[in-house]
């Protein structure tokens, strides 16, 4: 929990930073402390978001229209700060001139409301009034706004929110509170008026923030969710009246965890992050479809069918919501591939719904080696990716009997038989589904289990940094952020600053003893000499190379001489171990 935390929390400060330089003073002042705090009417209120677990959202602005491109040159990163001097650095009189260009008239609610609908997600939250401070509703309050600044005229908010009234599902807005790189005073925006005049935080919050944000929560029908992001140092007395204002008016809606001050009503994990290891509480995931939020012309890499199910469930598995998105284009219309995706997933959904909707937290605290489990009451699914046939599918260290377990969507019998605290379920040769295969275990009570990792005999076992132990000197465990393109993130959990005897210990559970192939993933430079020790079994070592990306090389094989629970000691020994940074290993039987 504490490693999630930490990862959190450089998650959504990385996010909210990248308008300033990533020092890690700032970057430690823009994270609200994101704690869950429920209250007791909490229960009622949050169901929507309890249950659904699995959302859409929507990144489409001014910021849309140009999808990264300004005079002719390209800007790669994260599309709706193409404005931020981080991207583009387009002064402020030129990026509002961009409104009007700006027509999205290909713009359909309805067959955006569908789409959710046919991916299986059960609410929309999108971008009203992002960072650029560019509201995508008719706001009274400034008129840099889509029906006042563009040829549109149109309010495209209440047409969705229409939209998804009518196909019955959920909706709310993202609103960048503290943000606003264009209206005097927001952070990040000009620190004067028109006329010169000086103009502060506060002067922002009574002139735009506080009556969009009262806007947005009365003209558009129920809202599930305020969607507010990088508070930053927004002090608390702003956010505790935006709070205070969303309650007031949507009684029923939740506020993310990036509202500031712990002030939200679950927590939000950081950008593009989905946890490796279960997580208590209400929190979601955000992630996209791509690789950026808003429409990027260049951003073909987007996630397969399988990919996002694969994440939902991995998500739902962990205990959380999985909110993914899709960067309407310039024009309003939907990419097609990002369409194709979610289409492709949902289409699954929609034949096993009891998967994801109303489930909660695998047993084992983490994905298996060939899927993920998630849980109702007493049914255990188990969500199967790679198909073992008829070499069996293995449970390790599970701690409830089973009473029954069945292939949905086959005929066939599945059989099952426990050995040394392990259970090998008998399968058919073939999957019955091309994507993912799901069996349902009855099981004989609250399913627990054992989360030491178990070595499938099958089936390649990889074990992230993250599950293991730091040794009492000698190695540092932290979480690592970085950006693979502007403001996409990604995050390991890693151990580094390697000195004599220092170790990453992982534990796992041997069924069947003999020797295994060792891979390790790892980052660094040069030649490393790393050492792999079984604590009861042998010990090897091996030089290979590295990379500034985390990849995986071989080490070599050890050996486990019987079944059972074994710790494996990892050492950086020789060549520039400070350069070092191991984030996983894994096992892979040799029969
Ligand atoms: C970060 C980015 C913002 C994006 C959000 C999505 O906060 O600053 O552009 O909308 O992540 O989670």
């Amino acid at each position: 929990m504490t490693n999630q935390l930490t990862r959190n929390f450089l998650a959504a400060i990385g996010a909210a930073a990248l308008a300033t330089s990533l020092h890690s003073e700032e970057m430690d002042k823009m994270w609200g402390d994101n704690v869950v705090k429920l209250r007791p009417e909490d229960a009622k209120r949050g169901q929507l978001f309890a249950d659904g677990n699995y959302a859409m959202f929507i990144h489409w602005g001014l910021y849309s229209h140009l999808a990264n491109k300004v005079d002719g040159k390209t800007y790669y990163g994260i599309g709706e700060w193409i404005m931020n001097p981080r991207m583009a650095g387009i002064p402020v009189p030129k990026y509002k001139e961009i409104a009007k260009d700006f027509n999205p008239v290909n713009f359909d609610a309805k067959a955006v409301a569908q789409l959710a609908k046919d991916a299986g997600m059960k609410y929309i939250i999108i971008t009203s009034k992002h960072h650029d401070g560019f509201a995508m509703y008719d706001s009274k309050v400034s008129d840099f706004n889509i029906v006042d600044a563009t040829p549109f005229k149109r309010d495209p908010m209440k047409e969705l929110a229409a939209a998804c009234k009518e196909i019955g599902i959920g909706f709310g807005f993202y609103y960048s509170h503290n943000q606003d790189w264009t209206f005097p005073g927001g952070n990040g925006g000009p620190p004067q008026d028109a006329e010169g005049n000086p103009k502060d935080f506060g002067d922002y919050f009574e002139e735009k923030c506080f009556d969009q944000v009262n806007e947005i929560t009365t003209e558009y029908g129920q809202i599930e969710i305020v969607w507010f992001d990088t508070p930053g140092e927004m002090p608390k007395e702003y956010v505790e009246k935006l709070c205070d204002l969303v309650y007031k008016n949507q009684p029923n809606a939740f506020i993310s965890g990036r509202a500031g001050h712990g002030l939200g009503d679950y927590q939000s994990l950081g950008d593009m992050e989905v946890p490796v290891e279960n997580v208590e509480g209400l929190w979601e995931t955000v992630d996209t479809t791509n690789d950026s939020w808003a429409f990027a012309w260049y951003d073909e890499n987007y996630k397969t069918p399988k990919t996002i199910l694969g994440r939902v469930i991995a998500t739902v598995a962990r205990g959380g919501t999985y909110m993914l998105n899709v960067g309407l284009k310039g024009d309003g219309s939907i990419p097609e591939r990002a369409a194709d995706g979610l289409r492709g997933a949902g289409e699954w959904i929609a034949k096993y719904p009891q998967v994801v909707y109303g489930t909660d937290a695998s047993p084992w605290g983490h994905a298996l080696p060939w899927g993920d489990a998630t849980v109702k009451d007493y049914t255990v699914f188990l969500s199967v990716f790679e198909w073992p046939g008829s070499k069996g599918l293995y449970l390790p260290g599970l701690k409830t009997k089973i009473k029954s377990a069945k292939l949905l969507g086959s005929d066939a019998a599945i059989t099952f038989e426990e050995k040394d605290g392990w259970v090998k379920l008998s399968l058919p040769c073939d999957a019955p589904e091309k994507l993912v295969s799901v069996i349902e275990l009855e099981m004989d009570g609250k399913p627990e289990a054992d989360h030491t990792f178990g070595l499938d005999p099958n089936v390649t076992t990889r074990i992230e940094a993250t599950f293991a132990t730091a040794s009492e000197k000698g190695v540092k465990k932290s979480s690592k952020r970085w950006m693979e393109k502007f403001g996409e993130w990604k995050h390991v959990d890693q151990f580094s600053n390697w000195q004599e005897g220092g170790a990453a210990v992982f534990e796992v559970n041997v069924l069947e003893p003999g020797d295994y192939q060792v891979d390790l993933k790892y980052a660094g430079e040069e030649r490393l000499v790393w050492k792999v020790a079984v604590e009861g079994g042998e010990t090897m070592q091996n030089q290979q190379n590295s990379s500034h990306n985390y990849a995986s090389f071989p080490i070599g094989w050890t050996n486990f001489p019987k079944a059972g629970k074994y710790k494996i000691n990892v050492s950086c020994i020789e060549g520039e171990t400070k350069t070092a940074s191991l984030a996983g290993i894994s096992f892979t039987r040799i029969p």
